[in-house]
């Protein structure tokens, strides 16, 4: 177990691919976590495919700690391209798994990021009926 962040983490918190906002989103989300302060928007621009709705592209603005950011623009990799369905299966474990594991106290900023990404599909449904 790592209580230092992983050259992943730091890969994505330095350099991170999918920081900013989209014009003319099809959907936002945003959660935060009272505790610590942290805020996250997801930005969605959503396509239909072959009959299903696919992650053409996706943003983030995060204000948030250092394992946030990664975390944020670690979603953003790992859903972009994936049907709506498919990323609602991703989980803040995959997130993590996929950042190299972060330090367990920092652990719910994966959470946060399945939240934010949650929110912005939810959004989007809701934006459909
Ligand atoms: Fe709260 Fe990172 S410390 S989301």
């Amino acid at each position: 177990m790592s209580y230092i962040y992983s050259p992943k983490v730091m890969k994505h918190f330095l350099n991170p691919k999918h920081f900013g906002k989209i014009k003319n989103a099809t959907a936002k989300g945003k959660a935060g976590n009272p505790r610590c302060g942290d805020v996250m928007e997801i930005f969605l621009k959503i396509e239909k495919k072959n009959k299903k709705e696919v992650i053409k592209d996706i943003k983030f603005q995060t204000m948030g700690c250092t394992a946030a950011i990664a975390a944020s623009d670690m979603v953003c990799e790992i859903v972009k391209g994936k049907t709506l369905e498919e990323a609602l299966k991703v989980k803040y474990e995959d997130i993590n798994k996929e950042l190299g594991y972060l330090p367990p106290v920092k652990v719910h900023c994966t959470q946060l990021a399945q939240r934010a990404l949650k929110k912005a599909i939810e959004n989007y449904k809701k934006s459909k009926k």
